[in-house]
């Protein structure tokens, strides 16, 4: 893996899953799996097989079923989470065991009513114990996000030794800073003995809106995998957006940083994962919104009419997206409206726009959107429609 690689681990169908109301059944976790191969992501995360009968059939049937993409499994640092997770991965050409356990004072606290020494011993028992099953193991450190750092490394350190060959740095609660986050993984870049032998992995949750930011800055410090999910789904606030990062990264190239994602299978993906999961993505959601590529202002308009890129940054077509929307609303100008009725095969010239434009304007403001038929109803109507046909 080239240096500048950054591996796409897609957690759609496990954290993501996590939704309230989200379950997803294994016919439909298989279609899901399906596209993202199709779509590119180096790793899937398919489920947490000892958490009940159902995720373990489904990490079993999408083991079986894709070719070219590690398969995941996710378990605590518990022997029978691990052999259930082994078992269930045992079809899979390339399957990992994703193991871990909370590192915060916190969690060590209240969840765990143990110490920091202790935890370092059973975050070492449960890699080696995952390695005597599988050569890929992915160490967590849940809650890394407010561990301290020093303790954090000597924990990463721990895990290393062990055999793990990805390290997952989680901000489980969204709280961090991107400044922080990147720090925190700079500071185990340059302090963890035998870092070379593993790779740092960003997986940061939404709370505060930081998810895509954080994982940005991971990367930028050093990490080479960013944890995601399709959409942003996961609880709460969700996780790291797939479509954000991938497309931050391929629109800032200068980073040096890219990942295996086929961004035109983007929106596709996305309008899969929405429906199977029934969990509709809010209009002005960044890359996969409705809204992502519409215009409706006067002045948006008239500069996309003269050329796209005054006022996008993507060209929809690279997220599979067909085209930008020119939306017709009462602040839409005379340059939106002749555009669309020429789509509709009217050629209109000034003076015809001025007369159509004006009861445009009254018709607008009794509707939200102005349509294709309002727009030839318009036409139809207005005085100047017999010079129109006859031009
Ligand atoms: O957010 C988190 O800490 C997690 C771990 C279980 C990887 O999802
Ligand atoms: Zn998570």
């Amino acid at each position: 893996m080239s240096n500048s690689q950054i591996q796409i681990f897609d957690t759609t169908l496990r954290d993501g899953e996590q939704v309230p109301g989200c379950k997803l059944n294994t016919e439909q976790k298989l279609i899901i799996a399906r596209q993202l191969e199709k779509l590119g992501v180096d790793v899937i995360e398919a489920g947490f097989p000892i958490s009940s009968p159902g995720d373990f059939k489904s990490v079993k049937a999408i083991s079986e079923t894709v070719k070219h993409v590690t398969v995941c499994g996710l378990t605590r640092a518990v022997q029978k989470d691990i052999e259930v997770a082994a078992e269930a991965l045992k079809g899979a050409k390339r399957p990992r065991i994703h193991t871990g356990i909370g590192t915060s004072d916190s969690h060590i606290k209240y969840k765990f009513n143990s110490t920091r020494e202790e935890i370092l011993v059973r975050a070492y028992d449960a890699v080696r114990y995952a390695k005597s099953f599988v050569e890929d193991v992915e160490f967590y450190a849940e809650d890394a996000g407010r561990t301290d750092n020093e303790y954090l490394a000597r924990v990463c350190e721990a895990a290393i030794k062990a055999g793990a060959t990805v390290l997952n740095i989680p901000d489980t609660t969204g709280y961090c800073l991107p400044s922080e986050y990147g720090a925190k993984i700079k500071y185990l870049m340059e302090h963890v003995k035998g870092i070379e032998k593993a790779i740092l992995s960003c997986h940061c949750h939404n709370d505060l809106g930081l998810a895509t930011a954080n994982s940005i800055e991971g990367v930028i410090n050093g990490a080479r995998q960013i944890e995601c999910t399709i959409n942003g789904v996961g609880e709460r606030a969700g996780n790291t957006a797939l479509e954000e990062v991938v497309m931050i990264l391929k629109q800032h190239p200068y980073l040096n940083l890219d990942t295996h994602i086929n961004s035109k299978e983007i929106y596709k993906t996305s309008q899969l994962v929405s429906n199977h999961m029934g969990v509709y993505t809010q209009p002005n959601k960044a890359i996969v919104g409705s809204n992502a590529f519409a215009h409706s202002s006067g002045i948006h308009q008239d500069g996309m009419i003269k050329n796209r890129e005054t006022y996008e940054i993507i060209d929809p077509k690279e997220v599979g997206v067909t085209d930008s929307a020119i939306i017709l609303t009462a602040r839409s100008g005379r340059a939106a409206l002749a555009y669309r009725a020429k789509n509709i095969g009217y050629e209109l010239t000034k003076l015809q726009l001025d007369e159509v434009y004006a009861s445009f304007l009254l018709f607008a403001d009794t509707k939200k959107e102005v349509d294709d038929n309002d727009i030839h109803e318009i036409i139809v109507t207005s005085a100047v429609y017999p010079q129109i046909i006859s031009a």
